[in-house]
Order: C-alpha cells, then structure tokens, then sequence
C-alpha cells in the first residue's frame, strides 16, 4: 500500500475537482458491486445492529437501491420472521400468501393483520389445505363492536365472486386486469383452486416508482441477515437463507481468527455456495485470509464505529481509510469490499469508494431514523427527540440478546466480559429515506467533481492511484474545511 495512507482516515484528505462530465446530477448511476453475486444501484448497506437494522430498516433501504443486514441479536425464529418480512414486502407476487381459515373469528383476523402487517387476508377453507375460500380485505372487516366472534366466512368475498388469475401471469397482464376490474388484490390460482400467490395493487405501483429497489430474481427486495462464527450459527444460517435472505453475512469483531476459518469452512459444506460475506478485517493479511476462504465480500473495519470501544479499551484497530486501502491493494477487485464503520459524513462515503470499497456499511448515520428499532423519547430537559444506538458489544445489546435465547451459560460468560460497545442518544432524523436521498444527492455531486460519469467510472478513475487526486490536509486546512 501506498505509505502515505499510513495512519489516516477519511478527514485527513480531501480530492482535487477534476473538469466535470456531468449533464444532470439527478442522473449520475451510482451502481455498485455488493458482493459477487450482487450489484445494487446505491452502494449503501445499513449495519446489522439492534439499534439500526430489522424488517422496517431492510425494507427501507432495498427500496431506495441500498441493502440491509438484519441483526443477529434475537431468537433464530425472530430473525427469520424478519428475513421472510422483508421478502414478502413489496414483491411483484407474493409466493406464500398469510392465509386464515373459514372458522376464523373476526377477532383473529384482526390480530392476524396486525401482527403481519399486512391489508387482507385470503381465506383458505381449511387450515393449512391452501384451497381458495375467499379474500378478507380491510374494507370488510366491521368495525362496530360485538362482531370480534363472528367468523370470517360472513364477512369474506367467497372465492366464486372473486377475481383471479393462473399462476404463471405477467406483471403487465396482472395490472390490466387489475385496472379493469378495478381490484387492488389479485391471487393466483392453480386450476384446482390452491392458492398460488398473490398480487397487490399497492406493491406494483410501488415498484414503478421505484425502478432502482434492490430485487432478486423473483422481483422481492433484496435482505442480508447477520450470522455468528460459533453456536447455533450453522442452525441459524439454514434457518435465514430458508426464509429467504439473500446474503448471510459472518461478523465478529476480530474475522482474522481460527474461529473464522473454521466457520467458513463448516458453513461452505452445509450451505454450499450461498452467498456469504465476512469480516472484519482491517489488514492485508485479513483480506488475503478471507479471500482464500473464498468468501463473496470482505467487510473491512477495526474499531473505527462511532459506539465501538475497541481502540480505547485493546489498543487494537487500523484507521479506517488505510484499512480499506490496505484491503484493496491486497485484494484489488477479485472480492468487494464493503467499508464498515467511522463514516461521519457524506464525504467519507465517496472517500472510502475512490480509495477501493464497492460499497459502506452504516449504523451512526442510519440510527435516529423512524425505521431503526427502537422507540422515539423526549429528553425531559431539553425537550429534544431522541433515539438510542448502541454497539453490538456494548452491556446493554449484549445482555438482551442473551436474555432473549435463554443462553445462561453465554449470559454468564458475557457478564465476565468487559465490554467493547456503548449506547448513546442519538437526535431523531425522521424517515432514513430522506437521509438515503440526501446521501444520494452528495455521491453525484462527488461523481461530477471528481470528473466522471457515474460513480463506477469515477472510482475505475481513482481507485489504481487514489494519491493523483487526494490532497492531505494541514491542521488549519483541515479547520478550513470542516469547522462550521
Ligand atoms: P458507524 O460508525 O457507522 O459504525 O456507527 C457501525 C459499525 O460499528 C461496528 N460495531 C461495533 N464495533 N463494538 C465494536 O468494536 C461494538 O459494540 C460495535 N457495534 C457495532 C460494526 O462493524 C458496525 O457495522
């Protein structure tokens, strides 16, 4: 690596503008690489913290081009109930729609559409048989009081006057149909009348208006889930790409570990070659270590989280834009990177994808939004909204994950440990989407003053010789920039 990386991180440099390409701002393609098997068109990827990323989160950011990684800080069933949200949401069809009974109370039902999330139920006629009974839609459901017992049959449009379609339909002849029967829910149906799928209304505009979501295959958002390196993890990685998550992602604080190897090595003979990427590393020789365990993405970052206590309290840690530097020089674009940690700004985003990262993985700058877990509170002295973020080791993430798996042992091993996370009060931000969109405006921005196209093709600009176009920064230059 080049030495003047040496030490430095995302403040100490800033880059030359370069003469700009750029027609239109609003039109700069920031596609990037996710990991081997996956591109996605805004390479943000939101961290899998307790304090940043479920099912809300996930959605979120799949639907604006970036993706989320699920954490792994709850049951194994909780998780995969998070997973399989994300991948119900949104899709073009629903593969397995939530179905209730004919015998079910309408009290059920309520509680049914609460607990999925979800708008109308169809009514299978007996549990489990998935034969078309009829379709519940919020509409129908009474909302004078004393009908909680009545069943769903009274209330339901029976299957013979609903609309459907085969299973095999096209997107296109879906929405005609739609449109002319003026109906927001569609199943599909096999000849034999077992349901087959679903399509809604509200889902097909959604994708319309969003034609840069991220999306597998069968057109449903694109989900991470976290996995650990030893216990259940094997369990758990079965259990996630079972429902459905699209990339697992292997994090412990210290990746460069006999742990690791022989967590990768396990997970390769029991789930083939699903997609997995690992970390964190911050060296070359990390990067190498997990290349040659032939992982799909590196994630790259030791202590450099703004509620990691890592440096403070071992020592231990590389700054984080030597780290991705480092990485890249080893690994160069055989595996994408994925910069993890310590970005403050916007401006470290696009730093961290011209020195080698494909994309960056964020908690400090997503927490605070209305998507992250966690409840809004008032701050009784000043009045201010808040919210809390916390590091994945820090007492409070730690003991609740524990407590939640009735792992006495591990409870007892955790309480032992010292910890290297804390929690903090973070002000309330509103909807992530807006600081995605913002995050969004100031990459193109970035893209038009470093003279390239898209940010593919500014990074293929930057990325062999960082240093052509980086100038460090003096202490004064340094205030000069960034003390507002
Ligand atoms: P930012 O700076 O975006 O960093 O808030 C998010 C990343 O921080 C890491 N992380 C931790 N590191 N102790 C650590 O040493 C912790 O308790 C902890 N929790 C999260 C993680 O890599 C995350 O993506």
């Amino acid at each position: 690596m080049e030495r003047e990386f040496i030490g430095k991180t995302f403040d100490d440099f800033l880059y030359r503008p370069q003469r700009g390409v750029v027609q239109s701002r609003s039109r700069v393609d920031l596609a990037s690489r996710l990991s081997s098997h996956f591109d996605i068109a805004l390479p943000i990827v939101s961290a899998n913290m307790d304090s940043v990323t479920g099912a809300e989160m996930a959605k979120a950011m799949a639907l604006e081009g970036g993706v989320g990684v699920v954490h792994r800080g709850m049951t194994i069933t909780d998780q995969a109930r998070e997973v399989s949200q994300v991948k119900r949401s949104h899709s073009y069809i629903v593969e397995k729609p939530f179905c209730l009974p004919r015998g079910a109370t309408i009290g059920e039902a309520r509680v049914f559409t609460r607990q999925h999330n979800i708008r109308g139920i169809l009514i299978e006629e007996t549990p489990g048989s998935t034969k078309l009974a009829g379709l519940l839609s919020n509409r129908d459901l009474p909302w004078s009081e004393g009908m909680e017992d009545r069943k769903v049959d009274d209330f339901m449009t029976p299957a013979e006057r609903l609309v459907t379609a085969p299973p095999g339909i096209s997107v296109e002849e879906a929405e005609r149909i739609m449109f002319e029967r003026r109906i927001e829910k569609l199943p599909l149906v096999s000849p034999d009348g077992q349901i087959k799928g679903l399509i809604t209304k509200k889902d097909l505009i959604l994708s319309r208006q969003r034609p840069h979501s991220s999306k597998d295959r069968k057109g449903r958002l694109l989900v991470g889930a976290a996995i650990g390196a030893r216990g259940d993890y094997l369990e758990r990685a079965t259990e996630l790409v079972e429902a459905g998550a699209d990339i697992l992602v292997m994090d412990i604080a210290h990746g460069h570990s006999d742990v690791m190897e022989r967590a990768v090595e396990s997970f390769r003979k029991h789930l083939g070659d699903a997609e997995l990427i690992c970390g964190n590393v911050g060296t070359a020789e990390g990067a190498l270590f997990l290349r040659d365990l032939g992982v799909d993405g590196i994630k790259v970052g030791i202590g450099p989280g703004r509620s990691c206590r890592t440096r403070l309290e071992t020592g231990a840690g590389v700054p984080q834009l030597q780290a991705i530097r480092e990485v890249w020089y080893t690994v160069k674009d055989t595996v994408p990177i994925i910069a993890d940690g310590g970005t403050k700004n916007d401006k470290d985003i696009f730093l961290a994808i011209a020195c080698g990262a494909s994309t960056v993985m964020l908690g400090g700058m997503l927490s605070g939004t209305d998507e992250a877990p966690g409840h809004v509170i008032t701050d009784p002295a000043t009045g201010q909204k808040q919210k809390f973020y916390r590091g994945m080791t820090s007492p409070q993430a730690v003991l609740e994950a524990l407590y939640e798996a009735e792992d006495e042992e591990r409870l007892e091993e955790a309480l032992a440990t010292p910890a290297e996370g804390h929690e903090m009060q973070i002000p309330y931000k509103g909807s992530v989407i807006d600081v995605l969109r913002r995050i969004r405006g100031h990459l193109a921005s970035a893209v038009s003053y470093i003279g390239g196209a898209s940010l593919a093709d500014a990074r293929a600009k930057t990325v062999q010789d960082p240093l052509k176009y980086l100038i460090p920064l003096s202490d004064s230059a340094r205030r000069e920039s960034y003390e507002r």
